[in-house]
């Protein structure tokens, strides 16, 4: 830009607003803390999504989010090119508001009858940050982003393919379970790195139900949410777990052999 552009009246007006008032990307240097050995950024918003989601998630989910969100600082720590894509409080956000509307009761806040929990938990993160001080200044791509890394946290055939922010939510979750499956995903993640996040944040033990609790956090919405689990990740759980689950009548399928005219149960014969 030339000198005599950069003090154009329309130059001047745009350095008269104050930055406050256009919340964007926070710039270094904003505020940090340090948890597990691990830097993370904490302004206001980042912590009230804890205080937020500790409100309304129950303990394990709690440790869950928070696990899920230092594993993905970890990720971004180890690749530096991902990492200059994202933005922090974007991501903080996706994560440590992605399990919202997980309480297994149908009267709890955010949880519908229909919608799959991910959308609820979308829904339920948009609205926080809309009604929040700083977060009705964010520009709405940047709720959006939140909102797609949440809805989208189970689904790698999408979020893969997203942005950097929806890529990196998906994985502070993902990392939960694939760093310990066998030949699964690690992202550069050290036993050591991990050994100290499940320290801060353990996770129950198998008494506690641990290892169960993916199964029975599935099988729940099968049972008593079932519309909201034909056509997606779910549907298999329901069938392997949920006696008298049945998605047939509801799969994309029925609905094309019926367009068509088509009655499988007579083609089969
Ligand atoms: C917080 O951490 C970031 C990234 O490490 C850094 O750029 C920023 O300056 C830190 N903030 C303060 C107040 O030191
Ligand atoms: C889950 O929802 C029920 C019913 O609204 C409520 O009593 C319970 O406290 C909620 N649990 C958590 C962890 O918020
Ligand atoms: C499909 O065929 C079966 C067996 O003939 C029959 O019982 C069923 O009612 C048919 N379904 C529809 C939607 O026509």
């Amino acid at each position: 830009m030339h000198i005599r552009n950069l003090i154009s009246p329309s130059f001047l007006l745009l350095l008269s607003f104050p930055i406050s008032a256009t919340a964007t990307t926070p710039r270094p240097p904003y505020p940090n803390r340090t948890l597990a050995g691990i830097t993370m950024i904490d302004t206001p918003i980042v912590r009230d999504a804890q205080a937020y989601a500790r409100r309304y998630c129950s303990d394990s989910t709690y440790n869950h989010i928070m696990r899920s969100w230092l594993l993905g600082l970890l990720h971004l720590s180890h690749d530096p090119a991902l990492a200059s894509k994202i933005d922090l409080e974007v991501h903080a956000l996706g994560l440590i508001l992605h399990d919202l509307a997980t309480n297994h009761s149908l009267s709890a806040p955010f949880v519908t009858p229909n919608r799959r929990f991910e959308v609820d938990s979308a829904i339920a993160a948009a609205d926080f940050i809309r009604s929040h001080p700083d977060g009705e200044k964010w520009p709405e791509w940047r709720v959006q982003r939140v909102w797609d890394g949440i809805a989208l946290h189970a689904e790698p055939g999408l979020a893969l393919y997203k942005e950097a922010d929806v890529f990196a939510i998906y994985w502070g979750n993902e990392l939960e379970f694939s760093w310990e499956r066998p030949g699964g995903e690690r992202k550069g993640v050290t036993a050591e790195e991990r050994e100290r996040v499940l320290q801060e944040f353990p996770r129950p033990t198998l008494e506690e139900g641990g290892r169960g609790n993916v199964f029975a956090f599935v099988a729940w919405y099968c049972k008593y949410k079932p519309e909201s689990t034909y056509n997606t990740w779910m549907q298999p759980f329901g069938e392997l777990l949920v006696p008298g689950y049945s998605a047939v009548g509801h799969r994309v399928v029925d609905g094309s052999l019926a367009a068509v005219g088509l009655n499988m149960s007579e083609i089969l014969k």
